[in-house]
């Protein structure tokens, strides 16, 4: 694991070792629980991206891969629109979402409502991070790695204006620098 050196960073929450176990967990249950059907994973640019190809590397089951961009109004918080569109439609798939973290629930709410409007055989959510003490609309997320304390973080894809998403960690940022 790389020392946590970057001034950016207050403490690793958790090291690459713990990550890549924790993913390989739940590709585990993804391929349990769909086996015997292929599944569509649906990866948000661009934060999702380190997640997607390390868990779909362990899922065990066919599967094909389609992303989507989408961007967010700072003036309207909640408001969340595609800027880049899947490739293929969904109809009669089944589908999984994969998020990089389900903060308030906004985005990803949008995103279920938006790709159940094309009627997939099956919709799920698979986030690496999920901070429910901030979510303020409920959306059943149904794999998540690990549940994260209400600070910002970076690293496995997460950014502080779009750096530090490189990072094989999942550090708390230092206040000081954000
Ligand atoms: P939500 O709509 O509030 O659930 O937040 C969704 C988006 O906010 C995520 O997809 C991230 O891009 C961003 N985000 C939320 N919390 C963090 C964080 O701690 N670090 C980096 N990005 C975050
Ligand atoms: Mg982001």
């Amino acid at each position: 694991m790389a020392s946590p050196a970057l001034p950016a960073i207050d403490r690793i929450l958790f090291t690459e070792e713990q990550v890549s176990a924790r993913i390989r967990e739940v590709a585990e249950e993804i391929s349990g629980k769909y086996r015997g059907r292929d599944l569509k994973l649906i990866a948000v640019l661009k934060g999702s991206v380190f997640f997607l190809t390390e868990l779909a590397r362990a899922i065990e089951i066919p599967l094909k891969i389609d992303f989507l961009a989408i961007s967010s109004f700072r003036s309207a918080p909640g408001m969340v629109r595609i800027a880049k569109d899947l490739d293929d439609p969904i109809q009669d798939e089944d589908v999984l979402l994969v998020e990089d973290i389900v903060d308030t629930g906004f985005t990803t709410r949008f995103l279920l409502q938006t790709l159940a409007g094309r009627e997939p055989r099956s919709l799920g959510i698979c986030t690496l991070l999920d901070r429910t003490v901030r979510r303020i609309v409920q959306v059943p997320v149904e794999f998540r790695c690990f549940e994260i304390p209400d600070r910002f973080v970076i690293g496995c894809g997460l950014d502080y204006r779009q750096l530090y998403r490189n990072l094989r960690y999942i550090a708390v940022m230092n206040p000081d620098k954000g």
